[in-house]
């Protein structure tokens, strides 16, 4: 085992650990590494098999009380991952997107800065904002971010992340790394609608859902936006290529002891004070074809005809998610950053990344 891995004195502190991401994060810290976690969260059904195991604690609480950012901050890493980060409730619940987007992230942020924990942040891809068809790679330093009118209330998300980000980035004294997902894809993503949540999920769990129920898929505005759906087993290998550079940077320097300590002068060029695109340019696919795909594996795991199923049908954003709804054309990221500076690239093609996720889907829900 890497030494770094193998060193049983450090914990990693997970805010959002029930999440999508933050399960997975979860598992594969336990599986690789000889750390304990410190998993922070308000529903834990996702990590059931993980209650009792001996290197974990958890607590069910979240970042709107005081002492809980304080305890958690005295961990010597803390990854973030609590947000709501639904389209869908960027137009009504706009508020409580930007509390639980900047509100509460900055207050961690700011003990973090205070302990000495290397803070790794999860932001989004969506604070390059309304990007148009014909937008290129996106690269972390060097793309302007456009977003819509105050009164299209999607881009409360956005300018809540985004706020978060300088926020962090302006803080003396921070050790911090900005994770940007590109639309992450797997296993336990996001929610099956009157089952285990309400309202409208992403589209990976919207789309399969309908064909669970043997309904049209949605294309909002025609399916014509594009998106580079990421395995999040590629989104975890990432975060080891990371927490490898960074305790590299920081042996000397304080990361690394039972508890989060003032980190000295270690530069961590490449790790520290960046943000990091982490998707996969190659998987890009419009949403219309995404359906057409998902149509197919689909009808492969269920062994029936594809013709059988419903076709996809074409509703208008305003009418399907609420006034206030708008979009990114085309979110295709920049890898080069990630590549150069950890040596990390995705891997998992968009096909297999799919099945996977609707597979899992199928056999979840199904029972
Ligand atoms: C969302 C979040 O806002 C981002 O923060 C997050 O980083 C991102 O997901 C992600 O998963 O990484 P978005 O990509 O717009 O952003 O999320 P989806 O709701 O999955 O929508 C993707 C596209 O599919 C959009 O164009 C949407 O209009 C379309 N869509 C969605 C449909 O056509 N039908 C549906 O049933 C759902």
């Amino acid at each position: 085992m890497n030494p770094r891995f193998d060193d049983n004195s450090i914990t990693v502190a997970i805010v959002g650990c029930g999440g999508f991401i933050g399960s997975h994060l979860f598992d594969a810290v336990l599986e690789r590494t000889r750390w304990r976690v410190f998993g922070v969260d308000l529903d834990f059904y996702r990590l059931q098999h993980r209650l009792n195991h001996e290197r974990c604690e958890f607590l069910c609480a979240d970042l709107a009380d005081p002492a809980v950012v304080e305890r958690i901050a005295q961990f010597p890493i803390v990854v973030n991952l609590a947000a709501i980060c639904t389209p869908s409730r960027y137009m009504g619940e706009a508020c409580e997107v930007i509390r639980s987007n900047y509100d509460h992230p900055a207050a961690l942020a700011e003990a973090c800065a205070r302990s000495g924990a290397w803070l790794v942040h999860f932001s989004t891809s969506e604070i390059y904002g309304k990007t148009a068809v014909e937008s290129g790679e996106l690269e972390e330093d060097s793309t302007p971010a456009v977003f819509g009118p105050v009164t299209a209330s999607r881009w409360s998300y956005a300018t809540a992340k985004l706020l978060a980000e300088r926020f962090i980035a302006g803080l003396p004294g921070l050790r911090w790394t900005v994770v940007r997902p590109f639309n992450f894809v797997g296993p336990y993503m996001d929610f099956m609608p009157g089952v285990d949540g309400e309202g409208i999920p992403r589209v990976l769990a919207n789309f399969s859902t309908a064909l669970l129920r043997g309904e049209p898929l949605k294309l909002v505005n025609g399916g014509k936006a594009k998106r580079c759906f990421t395995s999040v087993h590629d989104a975890v290998d990432f975060l080891f290529a990371l927490f490898d550079a960074g305790l590299g940077c920081s042996l000397n320097s304080g990361i690394g002891a039972a508890g989060a300590s003032k980190v000295g002068s270690a530069p961590g060029a490449g790790v520290f004070s960046q943000a990091f695109n982490v998707g996969n340019a190659e998987n890009e696919v419009s949403i219309a074809e995404l359906a057409q795909k998902m149509r197919a594996i689909f009808a492969k795991v269920r062994g029936v005809d594809v013709s059988t199923l419903p076709e996809p049908q074409a509703v208008a954003g305003e009418e399907y998610y609420g006034a206030g709804y708008d979009d990114s054309m085309r979110r295709m990221p920049s890898v080069v950053k990630a590549e150069r500076l950890l040596g990390f690239r995705a891997r998992i093609p968009l096909d297999t990344a799919l099945e996977e996720s609707l597979s899992w889907f199928v056999k979840h829900y199904s029972v």
